[in-house]
């Protein structure tokens, strides 16, 4: 049984096969049209969306299974006090698979622990998003055919933005991939991707606050929305709302060959008029999603695989209080030393503990 948690719980080698096998259902949707008829997807969705539940729902029964579906924390038992562990034990009962998005980092690693059947983390708070990074790739790889030599922007809301981290953690793997992290001082790239993903892997980066300059030297420009939800201080949110906007002017300095992404939802940070350029590729982004996740689907249910098991246990307790383990009763911390930065970091959140 085998859960995704973070991107890298995919090897490249498993990146490149999900990208054809979504490829291939794109083009012979009849072919996968009942390869899960029987079998059951729960998702659980403790925090708004609209793409990411119904492109799990489409998927699952593009490929001929069925849904269940909780929508809204509110309405479940959560709302009662229910651990994450014991929600996912029941929903184990029902279901034979499930996507779940949670407002606390670490919340689907300890979804995964819990039950008996695969977890997809479809959000995980301000930490990974990898089913995202799964739409990101497909639509890059179709746009410029691979992923190597490319220069990537990343623009927007940094520190918070799950899926610039799952995406910048996926990419570091390719061969001579420039990263551009375009933020504002507040909202700049965590030092656990910096250090620990774009340095370690010995990628280029450069980090400034200014679009305008960046945008002609890019290859790909992924534009994300300030995520007002993760502010402990909405006058900052005010602030900050409007830091980028792209917009049909500014895309005249951009190459002619510029993808445009974005995960969406967008606020303001595109303008409308950028969606007739042949470069705006966030409505396809979406589609592709779609394809990514049944293939996706397919492989967690049909593929037979053994975890490792590597973490470290230790007594203390994780100090981020935005990790699952601040809430999550009867939960063990554990912490495991990465060699690349030589860090000490809670399995759950990855926040540095000294
Ligand atoms: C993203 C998310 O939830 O992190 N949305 C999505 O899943 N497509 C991006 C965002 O909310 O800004």
């Amino acid at each position: 049984m085998r859960s995704i948690i973070d991107v890298l719980d995919l090897s490249v080698n498993e990146l490149d096969e999900l990208i054809k096998t979504a490829e291939d259902i794109m083009e012979n949707p009849d072919k996968y049209a009942e390869k899960c008829k029987g079998k059951q997807l729960a998702t659980l969705f403790f925090e708004p969306s609209t793409r990411t539940r119904l492109s799990f729902e489409s998927a699952m029964l593009g490929l001929g299974g069925s849904v269940l579906s909780v929508t809204d924390g509110a309405t479940s038992s959560v709302a009662k006090g229910e651990s994450v562990a014991d929600t996912v034990k029941t929903v184990s009962c029902f279901a034979d698979i499930i996507a779940m998005r949670h407002p606390k980092e670490g919340a689907a690693l300890v979804a995964a622990q819990s039950g008996d059947i695969p977890v997809i983390n479809a959000g995980d708070g301000g930490h990974c998003h990898p089913t995202q990074t799964l739409a990101d790739l497909l639509t890059i790889h179709k746009e410029k055919g691979g992923f190597d030599n490319l220069t990537v922007g990343l623009c927007g809301d940094l520190k918070y933005g799950r899926t610039v981290h799952s995406l910048i953690n996926a990419l570091s793997r390719y061969n001579n991939v420039k990263f551009v992290l375009i933020a504002p001082n507040e909202l700049k790239l965590p030092e656990y991707v910096k250090s620990g993903v774009i340095k370690a892997n010995n990628s280029e980066y450069i980090e400034t606050s200014s679009l305008e300059e960046a945008l002609p030297k890019l290859d790909i420009l992924y534009m994300t929305r300030i995520q007002r939800e993760r502010f402990d201080d909405k006058d900052e949110y005010e602030r900050l709302k409007d830091s980028y906007i792209l917009d049909a002017e500014k895309m005249k300095k951009a190459k002619s060959d510029c993808s445009v992404l974005h995960p969406l939802p967008r606020v303001n940070e595109i303008n409308a008029d950028v969606d007739s350029d042949s470069r705006a590729c966030y409505f396809k982004q979406v589609k592709n999603g779609k394809y990514m996740r049944m293939a996706l689907i397919l492989k967690l249910l049909f593929d037979n695989y053994t975890q490792k098991d590597e973490e470290y246990i230790t007594d203390k307790k994780c100090t981020n209080v935005r990790c699952i383990t601040s809430v999550e009763r009867g939960i063990k911390h554990k912490f495991i030393l990465r060699k690349s930065d030589n860090t000490c970091r809670c399995i759950y959140c990855e926040a540095e503990n000294k």
